[in-house]
């Protein structure tokens, strides 16, 4: 790809207090492209995605580069950033049900995130807007649900919610930090596939978290889809994925795929078990 990529972050470090989270990490991501992040929990995963949003805890000390769309973010006074959170950057986190807020009707929550970015709106407008959300992540019967409360949906479709809010406001980088951690096996499948399909539609640009090899794997199908493996705050290996899955460099990597199956796995072979892999 030889056109800017819409994200770029470059020797990214963060340090809280003595402790290094992450170690000089660098990558981008196209517009319409996946870049998978994958590591064991504590490899500094959520930090970085923090980082680009500029919500770490305040003592995180950053350094280095994140250029969005040719801004960087890191010198941004903070009323700038703020116009891009939920607007231009959206973010899906693991746990749907803390991210909601319990007591509040799901249309409200969708039409704040409308309301914080475009207060001359109508009311109308606004919850045509909350419609056409619920609808693109194929939520059923949303005019009849608008006024239900979390509790009241499953955990995928909270999922579907959180995922409606995040692009309500039609973002170009969707970041998803273990989005279907919290979710069996094959709801994670469908919220999976919506994810692909939303960003091809959208051309979104997407960094996708996971511990999970196997999820992924499933997250980058498209041949630009790039992975990045992160190991104590270092990204040891980073490559195209079918490349990574085909040819991995690192004994890191190849220890994560031999303990996991993905779809690019020969499935006529046994599975190595974690502890040999170790
Ligand atoms: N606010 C914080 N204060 C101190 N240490 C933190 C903070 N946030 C994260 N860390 C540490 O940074 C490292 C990376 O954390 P994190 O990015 O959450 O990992 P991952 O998402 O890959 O599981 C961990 O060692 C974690 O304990
Ligand atoms: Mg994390």
């Amino acid at each position: 790809m030889a056109s800017t990529p819409l994200l770029d972050v470059a020797d990214l470090s963060i340090a809280f207090g003595p402790h290094r989270a992450v170690d000089s990490i660098s990558f981008h991501i196209h517009a319409g492209q996946t870049l998978g992040l994958v590591g064991e929990s504590g490899s500094g995963k959520s930090a970085t995605s923090l980082a680009v949003l500029r919500l770490l805890a305040p003592n995180a000390q950053v350094n280095g580069t994140i250029t969005f769309d040719g801004q960087p973010l890191l010198s941004l006074p903070e009323a700038a950033m703020r116009r891009h959170r939920g607007r231009n950057i959206s973010m899906i986190f693991q746990e749907p049900m803390t991210a909601l807020n319990p007591v509040m009707p799901i249309g409200s929550q969708i039409a704040e995130a409308v309301e914080a970015h475009h207060p001359e709106l109508s009311r109308r407008a606004i919850k045509n807007k909350v419609l056409e959300a619920m609808h693109q992540v194929a939520l059923p019967d949303p005019e009849r649900r608008l006024r239900d409360y979390p509790h009241q949906f499953s955990g995928g479709q909270r999922q579907r919610i959180l995922i409606a809010m995040a692009l309500v406001n039609q973002p170009r980088l969707l970041i998803a930090d273990e989005p279907t951690t919290a979710l069996d096996v094959t709801v994670q499948a469908q919220i999976l596939a919506l994810l692909r399909d939303l960003r091809d539609q959208h051309n979104l640009a997407m960094l996708f978290i996971s511990h999970d090899l196997a999820v992924v794997s499933q997250a980058c199908n498209q041949p630009a889809d790039r992975l990045a493996v992160m190991q104590h705050g270092r990204i040891v290996e980073q490559a195209l994925a079918r490349d990574l899955f085909l040819s991995p460099q690192h004994p890191y990597t190849r220890s994560l795929l031999a303990s996991a199956p993905t779809m690019h796995t020969d499935r006529r072979l046994p599975l190595a078990s974690l502890a040999e892999s170790r």
